[in-house]
């Protein structure tokens, strides 16, 4: 057969709610037309995230239930930090409670103020702990990522005749950091390739700047080398994932993304005093070294999780669905960020609503609607998040794009919700003159989108 199933099959399931359309218009409103705010009893499909939200495997829960939870030493820690270093090469590992946690540890050890931190593009919370650092987070993609219909196959890329001018340059002193982002979830989950990977270690190692990746959808980002770039066709996505974390000085990694777990983060590091001064932090702050927040179950579903990730049969089965919800989402009339990527999809607003100027949130109504329509949850990637507004909440500067995205939690949803999903696009895709806009009624200074408010026009 040419399309295999996924290699596995459900055991345990949660049912899903589905509300009337009045229920659905009475929670957002109740939620301040922020998806954010919705309860998760109030939706069908969740697509807002896939952090935290995969399903774990048999084999997952039975090595949770012999997790030893010493406060110190426990053996779940040595068997996660083995998995873990054998995946990654790098001789020291921290456990942290998510990905933000090791950020901020890292960024506030390793980071001056003043100075710049430059990625292919920063995913939110790291720009944010950039920020906390009191350095500039810089954002620097490669021309093709500004092109959302090209299908150059690693829009991940930072640009690297950029990164070679920031260096040289004036700023180039001020460089404290550079992160690559894999996959770059901040510009439609492109793939960074090797060939890009090895570049930007050479310039680091040519102006004496450390080199880290955030890696949490390494995996993914090893599966979509596999299959874009050539030389890679006979590698296991374990060893592609194995060489690229050679490449770099270490990583921070939310788990709960390629870690196939609820919870869970990692930093990895080569440098002895790096390291020292990051543990006594990780201590003050997260907990002893040998668990960092987690608990001897969550290390062990995790250190299963690492193994089960790169599994060629998983991941192709999931890079193969997500494509094909990209095809039925384009054939119902939507189009998406292309080349499909793996974690996510993202929905180009902007282009499908043209009556909504980026003032009116295209990307953020086009959200409202799939929830409204039919109970779908995703996350605004446009003006809302990404836009400069003044203190009447008027937007000054918009995004480059009104995206949305739609997360694909692991190992969770079947095909058949993701017919659901097209289909309701469809339906709005069919009338999308009927999409109304929106406008903040009140926001926090930082982090705007979680917690904004909003209401219809
Ligand atoms: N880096 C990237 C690339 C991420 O996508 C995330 C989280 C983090 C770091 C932070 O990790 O959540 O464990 O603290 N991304 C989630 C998302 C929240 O929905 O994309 P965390």
């Amino acid at each position: 057969p040419r399309r295999l199933p996924p290699p596995y099959r459900i055991k345990v399931v949660e049912p899903i709610p589905f509300l009337s359309a009045e229920e659905r218009a009475r929670a957002l409103d109740d939620a301040g037309h922020n998806p954010f705010n919705l309860r998760a009893d109030q939706i069908t499909v969740d697509l807002l995230s896939d952090s935290g939200t995969g399903a774990t495997s048999a084999a997952q829960e039975a090595a949770a239930a012999v997790g030893d939870e010493s406060y110190a030493g426990a053996r779940s820690w040595f068997r996660f930090r083995d998995e873990a270093a054998d995946l990654t090469g790098y001789p020291h590992l921290l456990p942290v409670h998510q990905g933000r946690a090791g950020e901020r540890i890292l960024f506030t050890t390793l980071l001056k103020p003043g100075q710049i931190c430059i990625s292919n593009t920063h995913f939110d919370t790291t720009h944010a702990n950039v920020e906390l650092a009191g350095a500039e987070a810089r954002d620097l993609p490669c021309p093709e990522a500004l092109d959302l219909d090209s299908d150059f196959p690693f829009k991940g890329d930072i640009d690297l005749a950029g990164l070679e001018r920031t260096l040289a340059g004036p700023d180039g002193p001020r460089v404290g950091l550079v992160l690559m982002t894999i996959t770059n979830n901040g510009l439609g989950a492109q793939p960074v390739s090797m060939a890009n990977l090895e570049a930007v270690a050479s310039l680091c190692r040519r102006f004496g700047v450390p080199f880290f990746l955030d890696g949490a959808r390494f995996a993914e980002n090893a599966w979509l080398i596999r299959s874009r770039e050539p030389g890679y066709a006979d590698w296991t996505p374990r060893q592609i994932a194995t060489r690229v974390f050679g490449l770099a000085d270490g990583c921070v990694i939310s788990l709960k993304k390629d870690g196939l777990s609820a919870i869970g983060g990692l930093i990895g590091l080569r440098d002895d005093d790096l390291f020292a001064r990051c543990e006594a932090n990780l201590i003050a702050t997260e907990g002893f070294s040998t668990y960092g927040g987690l608990a001897g179950h969550d290390l062990e579903r995790l250190a299963q999780g690492l193994r089960e990730v790169v599994e060629p049969a998983y991941l192709a089965a999931r890079a193969a669905s997500t494509a094909r919800l990209a095809r039925m989402i384009n054939e119902a009339g939507v189009d998406t960020v292309q080349p499909a990527g793996i974690h996510a999809l993202y929905l180009n607003a902007g282009r499908l609503l043209p009556h909504l100027s980026p003032a009116e949130f295209p990307g953020h109504s086009l959200g409202c609607a799939l929830y409204l329509e039919g109970g779908i949850r995703c996350a605004e990637l446009g003006s809302l998040y990404l836009g400069t507004i003044d203190e009447q909440y008027r937007l000054v500067t918009p995004a480059p794009f009104e995206l949305v995205r739609l997360a694909i939690p692991r190992r969770v949803y079947t095909e058949e919700h993701f017919a659901y999903v097209a289909d309701t696009l469809g339906a709005i895709a069919k009338e999308p003159e009927r999409v109304r806009g929106y406008r903040i009624v009140s926001t926090p200074p930082l982090l705007r989108h979680f917690k904004v408010r909003l209401a219809p026009l």
